[in-house]
């Protein structure tokens, strides 16, 4: 693992975005995973400046997201495919088309979350797979379990982590409890992987990941077997290691 510990969210999104940035000059049809959540943010704020600097296209990139909330229509506020489209897609020159966020709530969620995975298949495969990291160690929604997860599935939340997302909703209620996520085999099979978590609220949940045994009771724990995963986190973050 690349653990890298910086000082602020600035240095991790300088970091993270630079190997995103290269990534896509170097294959302008490069195959992006990407994550919703706080973490991200900064990080798509420097693609979007490099793009407006005229440093990058994204005209050929294809983008594969982890995760959409059930129960919620994507054109909500609180959507991921909502999210996605504010925080960079509509910012950038991709194309709509080359846009994968999972349907939240499709008709039939077992054919629908295997379609998912083999879109990512026919693509060629995730070059560079973006990843927060859940208070509970989770990706993508992968809850800690009693097993790895495989390919795309519909999943319950926890309530650790409906509890981490009430920020967003006005009411309790409107919480989704439900999401259809990538599994943990899904997110690694990408070729390379950027990990990004700041605060205290994530130190033990790095910790694990990085020093705990290889457990689904803490999903990204996965990622030590991984030859090609950087870790870029903020003192706090790193201050159980
Ligand atoms: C988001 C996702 C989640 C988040 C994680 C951390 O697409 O899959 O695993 O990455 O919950 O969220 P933040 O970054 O908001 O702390």
């Amino acid at each position: 693992m690349d653990i890298r510990i910086f000082n602020n969210t600035e240095e991790i999104a300088q970091a993270a975005s630079e190997i995103i940035l290269n990534k896509v000059k170097s294959s302008p049809d490069a195959i992006l995973g990407l994550a919703t959540g706080a973490s991200p943010v900064a990080t798509y704020k420097k693609i979007i400046a490099a793009y407006n600097a005229g440093e990058v296209s994204f005209k050929n990139v294809k983008t594969f997201n982890l995760d959409e909330y059930c129960s919620i229509p994507a054109s909500d506020r609180n959507s991921y495919y909502t999210f996605m489209h504010e925080n960079l897609f509509n910012h950038i020159d991709i194309e709509e088309e080359n846009v994968h966020v999972p349907n939240g709530n499709p008709e039939n969620a077992e054919e629908y979350c295997a379609s998912y995975d083999e879109a990512i298949k026919n693509a060629g495969g995730i070059d560079i797979q973006v990843l927060g990291i859940g208070r509970n160690g989770h990706i993508g929604f992968n809850e800690p379990s009693d097993a790895f997860t495989a390919g795309t599935y519909k999943v319950k939340l926890t309530d650790s982590t409906i509890e981490a997302n009430k920020i967003y909703f006005d009411r309790e209620e409107e919480v989704p409890r439900e999401a259809i996520t990538m599994g943990v085999e899904s997110i690694i099979n990408a070729k390379e992987i950027i990990l990004i978590a700041e605060g205290t609220a994530k130190a033990q949940a790095i910790h694990d990941m990085i020093k705990g045994e290889i457990s689904p009771a803490c999903p990204a724990s996965i990622l030590q077997k991984h030859d090609n995963v950087h870790i870029f986190i903020d003192k706090a973050a790193a201050s159980l290691i």
